[in-house]
């Protein structure tokens, strides 16, 4: 049996928005009472795409910044960022060797980033689920809180841990870990467009609810969010086909922990403009506290820049002592 140790990263590429909140970092808060939990900002992840030196820098202490300014606690907690653990990439590389090339093409995730240029796109963009693998098995980590956007590569993630358990006779060595996915939202979609992710890469700005938007404009957005002519239903099933209605009412089931069923008894036969100004309420009440918080937080970086260096050591110290088992299973000798 494997000591439960819940692992999750989150790249430092700008603005986080309403999708990584509700998807992955409120799931962070939740567990950080029940689990040892490991949070990192994979910086490493980021530079599978050209960043820019600078902002990278600030990014990396703005998503701290958001971690904090959302609940997480950095005492109880291991927050650090990746390039800090050097065993995360050696670890990486050892998962090179393991994955298949057929594995790494069937990632869908490398085919939308990666798009019609291909022969284009980083080695590293192509790599990058054995690396997201080898941040989590770094730490045997059991349990990792994502959104659905996630899934395959933790699949992936399963694969690379039973082959190398199977590769080097070590049956459990690695745990098979088990994502877990929130129920009411799994997916947060565009505000503009109901069948494609909410995502810091859209181009329009009026797609995402930014952690940092303030009041007017998150009023705004909402306002402005595409809907259908259709009334609020009654039952799930007149959601059907209705992609923008259906991520309206899941937003706010999840702000406001409520099932589906509970939002659409409340709200069946509104429309949606009465039902958009409950939503944007809901969305000021719990974003615009955690916008205000990572503004504040921003104005002190050394605070910032102390809780990622506390963060990395403690990371690293489990992260080396796990390297040289590894390294020893395979056959590696390590002297320093
Ligand atoms: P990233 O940085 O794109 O997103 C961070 C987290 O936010 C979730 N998320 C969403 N959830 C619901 N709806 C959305 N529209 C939405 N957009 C983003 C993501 O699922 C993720 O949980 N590869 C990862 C980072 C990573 C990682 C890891 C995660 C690297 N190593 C190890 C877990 C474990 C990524 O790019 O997430």
């Amino acid at each position: 049996m494997h000591k439960k140790r819940v692992f999750s990263g989150v790249q430092p590429t700008g603005n986080l928005h309403l999708g990584n909140y509700l998807g992955a970092i409120k799931n962070f808060v939740n567990l950080q009472n029940k689990f040892e939990c490991v949070y990192c900002i994979v910086d490493l992840h980021a530079i599978t795409n050209r960043q820019d030196p600078k902002e990278l820098k600030s990014n990396i202490l703005e998503t701290v910044a958001s971690f904090i300014a959302s609940g997480l606690n950095p005492e109880k907690n291991i927050i650090f960022n990746q390039a800090s653990v050097s065993a995360h990439s050696e670890l990486a590389w050892v998962f090179n060797c393991v994955a298949r090339i057929g594995w790494m093409n069937r990632m869908t995730q490398f085919k939308e980033k990666a798009g019609a240029n291909k022969e284009n796109a980083s080695v590293g963009l192509m790599v990058y689920p054995n690396l997201m693998a080898a941040d989590i098995l770094i730490y045997k980590a059991t349990h990792v809180p994502v959104g659905e956007d996630q899934k395959q590569h933790l699949e992936l993630t399963r694969d690379i841990a039973k082959k190398f358990n199977n590769d080097f006779n070590c049956e459990n060595y690695f745990p098979i870990v088990e994502p877990l996915i929130p129920k009411e939202i799994s997916r947060v979609m565009s505000l503009r467009d109901g069948k494609k992710k909410m995502s810091k890469s859209e181009e329009s700005d009026q797609s995402r609810i930014n952690l940092k938007d303030d009041k007017d404009l998150i009023d705004q957005k909402i306002k402005k969010a595409k809907t259908d002519n259709d009334l609020i239903p009654s039952e799930i099933i007149g959601l059907k086909n209705r992609p923008e209605a259906t991520n309206l009412i899941s937003i706010y089931a999840s702000l406001n922990d409520l099932s589906i069923e509970k939002v659409l008894k409340e709200f069946k036969g509104k429309n949606f403009s009465t039902f958009k100004s409950k939503l944007s309420e809901s969305v000021v009440e719990k974003i615009s506290p955690v916008g205000n918080e990572i503004n504040k937080l921003l104005k002190d970086q050394s605070y910032l820049n102390k809780i990622l260096e506390k963060g990395s050591k403690k990371a690293d110290l489990i992260a080396k002592n796990n390297l040289k088992e590894i390294y020893d299973i395979i056959g590696l000798r390590k002297f320093s």
